[in-house]
């Protein structure tokens, strides 16, 4: 399926609206993945995965992605000060972010699979039931392997 400029117009539309919000605004406090904002990497993951579905000729519901993808790590906490490990910080977030963005959005179930999904395969995470919600997942990996290991520049 080909892409048509009006979709890409759709979809930066829909980031930047979401990108907007004041609470979304917030993640630009979290901290993740050594020096990049949470803010930064749910862009990333939303750029990426509507990226690989346009790459991959996918039809996506593209306000769909684009929720999951801003939302899924609406956690809210800097994991370096969080009172578990890392193991279940990766278990319970996605949960947590599906807490909170519950409180501000109304929600569409692929949605709050697409939030909930994310850690997949991890053991207890569940699978992924939609193109959106693979896209984000794919994405979610890519994008924290690329932040983890980029080059620290120091003046
Ligand atoms: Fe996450
Ligand atoms: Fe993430």
């Amino acid at each position: 399926m080909k892409r048509s400029s009006t979709d890409n117009a759709q979809f930066q539309k829909l980031l930047a609206e979401l990108a907007s919000h004041p609470q979304l605004q917030c993640l630009k406090n979290i901290p993740q993945h050594k020096g990049n904002t949470t803010f930064a990497h749910c862009i990333s993951v939303a750029q990426r995965a509507y990226h690989f579905a346009g790459k991959w000729h996918m039809k996506v519901d593209t306000g769909s992605l684009v929720r999951g993808a801003m939302l899924h790590d609406f956690y809210l906490y800097d994991t370096e000060t969080m009172p578990y490990s890392d193991y279940r910080h990766s278990l319970i977030h996605p949960k947590l972010a599906l807490q909170n963005a519950e409180k501000i959005f109304t929600l569409n179930s692929r949605e709050r699979n697409i939030i909930l999904s994310h850690m997949w395969p991890i053991p207890g995470a569940p699978l992924p039931r939609s193109r959106e919600a693979w896209l984000v997942c794919l994405a979610d990996k890519l994008c924290a392997w690329e932040e983890m290991h980029r080059p620290r520049y120091t003046s």
